[in-house]
């Protein structure tokens, strides 16, 4: 199921790619990202340089909050996902977007998930938080409306979510932090930003649009563990 660490196909232009790509990100992001996230990049020494080796990058993350990386081939299905989640792994597309997918990748890659997902995994009430999802996603019946809730839960959160920091909504999900398209479509007025409330949030359904029709915002970053004391009695009746 999974590849070893940076797989034989890295090319020189993928190589270019994550450059460009760590390059205009970063500048993007400046002001805009959650402090979470920058905090995490920096602890994690990702570089415009290179893509950095997997191996080496799920030891730092191992020691710094027990979690581990799991190279994989292509995204994998919400099930299999959240088995990963359960166990404190988290898998990594091993495969970069090609450049005519610059802007948005409409399936995860190599930069969304080593720029976008990695960095915040250091944060531990994030990682808390995914692990907690896992584990609940595990317990529920397959097709159960419990389960679709609880995608729809990490898919508001850690794929498209923001944080209010300072008077500011902050990006932290990771659909966010890997796409210039993206962000320019939720930073744009006319863009539903709405303060996050759990129920809302799980009954919002995940669709396959190009970008999402609304975000929504943590009022402060601890909201995002404390909503987990009453995600229990909300699942499948929200
Ligand atoms: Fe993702």
């Amino acid at each position: 199921m999974f590849t070893n660490h940076l797989p034989a196909h890295v090319s020189g232009q993928d190589q270019l790619i994550w450059k460009i790509l760590f390059d205009r990100q970063t500048a993007l992001l400046h002001r805009r990202a959650a402090p979470a996230f920058s905090q995490g990049l920096a602890r994690l020494g990702l570089r415009r340089e290179a893509i950095p080796d997997l191996g080496e990058l799920s030891t730092t993350v191992f020691e710094e909050t027990g979690w581990r990386l799991a190279p994989v081939g292509r995204p994998f299905e919400p099930a299999a996902f959240f088995e990963l989640l359960a166990e404190r792994r988290f898998p990594i597309v091993t495969r970069i977007r090609p450049m005519h997918a610059f802007d948005f990748s409409p399936q995860p890659d190599l930069f969304h998930d080593l720029f976008g997902h990695v960095p915040m995994l250091l944060d531990s009430g994030l990682a808390d938080f995914l692990h907690m999802l896992g584990q609940a996603y595990r317990a529920q019946p397959e097709g159960s409306p419990a389960r679709e809730q609880l995608w729809a839960l990490y898919f508001f959160t850690a794929e498209f979510g923001l944080v209010q920091h300072e008077g500011q909504p902050r990006l932290y999900g990771a659909g966010l932090l890997s796409s210039a398209g993206e962000i320019h479509h939720c930073v744009n007025e006319n863009t539903p930003r709405i303060a996050f409330d759990l129920a809302t949030v799980l009954r919002t359904p995940v669709t396959g649009a190009r970008y999402q029709q609304q975000y929504y915002v943590l009022p402060a970053w601890e909201q995002l563990t404390d909503c987990v004391a009453e995600l229990a009695g909300l699942l499948a009746v929200a």
